[in-house]
């Protein structure tokens, strides 16, 4: 009989009952100032906790000069990471498993976002393209980023090491390294945000050392099996994209088969803008399918998926789980309708980001 997504799976050192994975969705619900989730949040997080169902939470920033902005919620200070107990919690009560993903947004944010107006930070002083809303929700050209220079590179993975344990000691089973959308870590992969000339710029092998660094330290600190990695090759988001992203990606997933991970989690092609548009790209290979050969561990395929293409995805063999976004949020019990096969509850946009419970817990399961 073939795989399908009620087949159990390891993900390193976590055993997942089903193969339905939440992908992680910034809402920015956490409680200002602090930067803190709260009893909503862990209420939220709950209602979509399943029997062996992973849950991989919200992008979190690993410090002050990593954040997005204070309603996004931070695992640096010892307040946070006793906030995210009741988050864990929430989901371990239910039987679920419970990841949380390690953000440093680079130069995807503003100086007015942060306490003290520090500038942006990453790899260059090349601004992205486009517009960021800033703290006063004007849409404002992005910033040139402060150039994080070579010498402080160590305390960077450090702070990464730190959030990882933090993440731990909140309860976590395990951490996902976000290096993709064009936060930081991409954007040290990338020749269009990366032009530095020390040994993180230039070459393949020096666009990825940071990443590479930041994801065996944390495997050092917190085991290989509780650390995952999130990749989106072909993305688009926050300008970011390689205009030939085969050779710099299969060099990455290759050293990062080397480590033992818990999971590989790649965002498929045609979800390159990351879940912020309804329609994109279509009859595009996968990434899944391309990186397979390439990875020996577990999988974890996103982007644009229904119950039928989730479950042919996994049949196929091209990933070992599907991690859903948009539909995780309108549809709680999610694992519950796909086993069912219950029509998903279609979701509202303008909710995603937006203040307290509507749209956020206020979606009831079906009966
Ligand atoms: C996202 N996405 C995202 N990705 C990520 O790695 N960390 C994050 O915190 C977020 N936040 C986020 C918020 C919202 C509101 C959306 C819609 C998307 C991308 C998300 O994890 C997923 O890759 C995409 O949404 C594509 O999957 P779906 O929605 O097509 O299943």
């Amino acid at each position: 009989m073939s795989t399908s997504l009620f087949t159990p799976v390891r993900a390193g050192r976590m055993a997942l009952g089903h193969r339905i994975v939440m992908a992680p969705l910034t809402r920015l619900r956490a409680t200002v100032p602090g930067s803190l989730p709260n009893a909503l949040i862990a209420e939220y997080y709950g209602q979509r906790a399943s029997p062996g169902g992973l849950i991989i939470a919200e992008a979190t920033a690993i410090s002050v000069a990593g954040s997005y902005g204070p309603r996004a919620p931070g695992i640096h200070t010892a307040a946070q990471t006793e906030a995210w107990q009741a988050v864990t919690a929430a989901i371990h009560a239910r039987g679920g498993k419970a990841v949380l993903q390690l953000w440093h947004v680079g130069r995807i944010s503003h100086a007015s976002m942060r306490a003290h107006g520090e500038r942006t930070e990453g790899p260059s002083a090349i601004a992205p393209a486009g517009t960021f809303a800033n703290a006063q929700g004007e849409q404002v050209p992005f910033e040139v980023p402060r150039v994080i220079e070579t010498a402080e590179i160590p305390a960077l993975v450090a702070a990464y090491v730190r959030a990882a344990e933090n993440a731990v000691l909140a309860g976590f089973d395990g951490v996902e390294i976000h290096a993709a959308n064009g936060y930081l870590l991409e954007s040290f992969m990338q020749s269009r945000s990366n032009q530095r000339t020390d040994a993180y710029g230039g070459v393949i092998e020096n666009r990825a050392r940071l990443p590479l660094e930041v994801t065996r330290a944390i495997a050092a600190a917190i085991g290989a099996d509780r650390t995952g990695i999130r990749l989106s090759p072909h993305g688009r988001a926050n300008d970011s994209g390689e205009a030939d992203p085969m050779p710099l990606y299969s060099h990455v997933v290759r050293e990062l088969g080397t480590l033992g991970l818990a999971y590989l989690h790649l965002i498929e092609p045609r979800a390159s803008g990351a879940g912020q548009r309804e329609v994109d790209h279509q009859d595009v290979p996968s990434a899944a399918a391309l990186f397979r050969p390439l990875w020996q561990g577990a999988l974890i395929a996103a982007g644009n998926f229904t119950a039928e293409s989730a479950a042919a995805m996994v049949a196929a063999g091209h990933a070992d789980a599907i991690a859903f976004g948009r539909y995780f949020i309108s549809n709680p019990d999610l694992p519950e309708r796909i086993r069912r096969g219950i029509a998903f509850r279609p979701y509202d946009r303008k909710t995603f980001y937006s203040a307290g419970p509507v749209g956020f817990t206020d979606y009831t399961p079906v009966a």
